[in-house]
């Protein structure tokens, strides 16, 4: 039987509880209400573009571009409404009414956060989906493009491709990343060693601010366009499009891969990888998988090297270019294809040589799993002993994980720390990802999984770069620091910041604190303004 305390503390729960789901139900009402308000002075309704949860398609919008399943539970917290603006003064209503309302904005692109920050939140909140939002408009005689936040890279990919053989963009690997994102965090891909990351080639942009006001880079001024080049998404307002400079290409380039079990001496490959990677041509790009492999066949089962490369020109200069700088490799010209640089794209997103490239216009997800990552950057080879030391962990059995090795040098060690927020430069021969992947269900695996990729987080110390240990924002991971729901100080935030933005963080504090001092846009690891007065003498 159950005691009188407990009784009482039952009752005074479900007390608690209606009263919540009142006020809920309050805010919920009024903010719609609100909406259709403010859409009386919007070029096109409203109406048409707001989900709320007893809308039969609310949760196909919302599930669609979740891309880590972990965020994808019945206990996972789901948005009051779902808007998914068709012109911009409907982003303008959404901000106006979020703030009058007190509700948080979570804003969407693509979706491929790592922590599923573009769609939940703790505290009530409404995600803004830019999918409609996605045109391209590409000026091949000034090679340059407008492109909107909602569109894929594979979207903006496309339609370069359709207009020129011979211009790129310098972007990541899977097409169905959100421009919005991907370029506020920096966006690494195959062209980084000749060209930079995406954040470094984009020459202007087009940013809501808190108030609802548009600017352009000139009216936004160069602090703030520094910032959201690279300060990770969702701090400072709402990038709506952004004007990027096309690279050029040839109009063949060169694709391999080879895969080296340990048995293939794939160590000592890989050992000897990380010591020429970044210095290679810098149209030669390699990076290197590790995998395990046959883990079901207790027989065959073993790890494996995966040596992934886009060369910049045709097989007849890559295959003497191999010999001289990587010989052990053994490339032969059987290994290589030729191809244009939109196939290429493809064929670095997986899709066997030949697929139409009709697929990177498809904005659903390649795989849809749950997964936990980490990142770092290495200075030094890792000894053999070392390298050793991971692989041994890819037999344990939560290891359905890869590690991604993606070489530094060429542009990517030329551009100043402090060019943009993102920082990580010169010094670093090349970015690790590690990524373990789970298809059970439930919180039981989900600590399991992401438990042994602590562990190995904790190997690799040694091995990494140090003080601070580097992080990519991109690859978001609120391991290392989160913000408080409210205010957070200067202190506490610059535990993940300095990570992610190094000395950067700091002038990024000062344009959060210049642009949006009463911290309307925040997040889990958004950066903070300065909020007290004594921060500010401090400072
Ligand atoms: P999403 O919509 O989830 O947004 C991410 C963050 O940016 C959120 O905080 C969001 O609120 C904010 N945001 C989005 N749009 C905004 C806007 N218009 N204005 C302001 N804030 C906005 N990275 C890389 O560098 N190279 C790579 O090859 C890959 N590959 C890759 C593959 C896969 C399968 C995944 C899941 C992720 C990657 N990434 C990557 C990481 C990717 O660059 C990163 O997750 C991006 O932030 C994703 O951008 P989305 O717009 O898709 O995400």
């Amino acid at each position: 039987m159950r005691s009188p305390t407990t009784k009482l503390l039952s009752l005074l729960l479900v007390f608690i509880f209606s009263i919540s789901s009142t006020v809920l139900a309050h805010t919920h009402e009024d903010f719609l209400q609100c909406l259709s308000l403010q859409s009386q002075n919007s070029t096109s309704s409203i109406s048409k573009v707001i989900y709320a949860p007893n809308n039969s398609s609310y949760s196909s919008i919302l599930h669609f571009s979740i891309q880590n399943q972990r965020f994808n539970t019945t206990s996972t917290p789901k948005p009051l409404v779902i808007v998914t603006p068709l012109d911009e003064s409907h982003i303008q209503a959404a901000i106006s009414c979020s703030k009058q309302h007190g509700i948080q904005i979570r804003v969407r692109s693509g979706g491929h956060d790592y922590e599923g920050l573009s769609y939940v939140s703790e505290i009530p909140f409404i995600i803004l989906d830019l999918a409609n939002l996605r045109s391209v408009t590409i000026d091949v005689e000034t090679s340059t493009a407008w492109v909107q936040s909602g569109a894929t890279i594979g979207e903006l990919s496309y339609r370069i491709a359709e207009k020129s053989r011979t211009l790129a963009f310098p972007a990541g690997l899977c097409p169905t990343v959100g421009v919005g994102g991907h370029f506020s965090g920096g966006g690494y891909g195959t062209l980084m060693r000749k060209h930079g990351l995406s954040a470094d080639n984009v020459i202007d942009a087009r940013f809501m601010d808190m108030n609802g006001r548009i600017l352009d880079r000139k009216s936004m001024g160069e602090d703030l366009f520094w910032a959201i080049r690279g300060g990770g998404g969702a701090s400072f307002g709402i990038i709506l499009e952004w004007k990027i400079k096309l690279v050029p290409i040839p109009s063949n380039v060169t694709v391999f891969t080879i895969h080296k079990t340990v048995e293939q001496n794939a160590i000592k490959l890989v050992h000897r990888w990380q010591h020429i990677a970044h210095k290679l041509d810098e149209n030669l790009f390699i990076r290197v998988i590790i995998s395990r492999v046959n883990f079901s066949q207790p027989e065959n089962k073993t790890t494996q090297a995966t040596f992934n490369s886009l060369y910049l020109g045709g097989i007849d200069e890559l295959i003497p270019l191999m010999q001289q700088s990587f010989p052990e490799l053994g490339l032969v010209e059987q290994d290589c294809t030729e191809m244009s640089w939109i196939e290429s794209v493809l064929y670095f997103a997986d899709y066997p040589i030949g697929e139409s490239i009709d697929v990177l216009l498809d904005r659903t997800p390649l795989v849809r799993a749950s997964f936990k990552a980490k990142s770092d950057y290495v200075k030094e080879p890792i000894s053999e002993t070392g390298l050793k030391g991971i692989w041994k962990r890819f037999h344990e059995k939560e290891a359905q994980f890869a590690q991604i090795m993606t070489p530094y040098g060429g542009r990517m060690s030329e551009i100043a720390e402090s060019a943009i927020p993102f920082p990580h430069r010169a010094g670093n021969i090349y970015k690790i990802q590690n990524i373990v992947y789970w298809v059970e269900e439930g919180a039981e695996a989900a600590e399991r999984h992401i438990g042994w990729m602590r562990r190995l987080y904790r190997y690799m110390t040694p091995y990494v770069s140090k003080g601070p240990r580097a992080a990519y924002v991109n690859y978001r991971d609120l391991d290392i620091g989160v913000n408080n729901n409210g205010n957070t100080s200067y202190e506490q935030a610059s535990i993940w910041g300095v990570k992610y933005f190094k000395n950067n963080f700091h002038r990024l504090v000062h344009v959060k604190t210049k642009v949006d001092p009463g911290n309307f846009f925040r997040h889990e690891q958004s950066i903070p303004p300065l909020t007290s007065w004594r921060e500010k003498k401090e400072d």
